[in-house]
């Protein structure tokens, strides 16, 4: 936090200035996923910035494409001869992780329901609780994401999620299913 000021009642608070997200920057560039070797260098530092955080008892619990972030999102523009159009090449991969609005810590109440719909974890679903797992399911999506382009379970229903979860994953776990309401 660099400073903090009040406007017209609300509390803002200053950061550093930072690139695009890094749904911005897919959405900027027509979608086209990441590459392997980029999604390596971004998963590496997301792993180091949210096992910080589980180290720390915290669980980010809205962790997605929006609230990772470039450091500076400066590209190169290339012509992709298969998409046929103009694809951009980020300089840098650095990356930060983003609004802790929503970080719980152990001790602290935990809200039934948390995670934005595509990045929320089955336990989260199932209204059996979470913990900092809930993030490493997110991760996992958001991985996904970038390696495909698009978002790994397109939903806004939570049955239609679960069913999509067990095509790929397989059943969920009958005990699980006995706990849930
Ligand atoms: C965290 O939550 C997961 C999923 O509900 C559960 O399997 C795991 O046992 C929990 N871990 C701890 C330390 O409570």
């Amino acid at each position: 936090m660099l400073d903090w000021f009040e406007h017209e009642g609300h509390v803002c608070i200053v950061f550093e200035l930072l690139g695009l997200s890094t749904f911005e920057f897919l959405r900027q560039n027509h979608f086209l996923p990441f590459n392997v070797e980029q999604i390596r260098h971004m998963a590496f530092q997301i792993f180091r910035a949210v096992c910080f955080l589980h180290r720390n008892q915290l669980t980010h619990t809205d962790l997605k494409p929006e609230n990772i972030v470039f450091v500076c999102s400066d590209y190169d523009l290339q012509y992709n001869e298969i998409r046929e159009c103009k694809e951009k090449t980020l300089r840098s991969l650095d990356l930060k992780v983003v609004d802790f609005g929503t970080a719980t810590f152990d001790h602290q109440k935990h809200e039934s329901l948390v995670s934005t719909r595509h990045y929320r974890a089955p336990e989260v679903i199932l209204g059996l609780g979470w913990n900092q797992s809930c993030d490493v399911w997110s991760l996992g999506c958001v991985l996904m994401e970038f390696y495909l382009g698009c978002t790994v379970f397109p939903t806004h229903d939570s049955k239609e999620h679960l069913a999509m979860m067990e095509k790929i994953l397989g059943p969920i776990p009958p005990h699980l299913l006995k706990e849930t309401r």
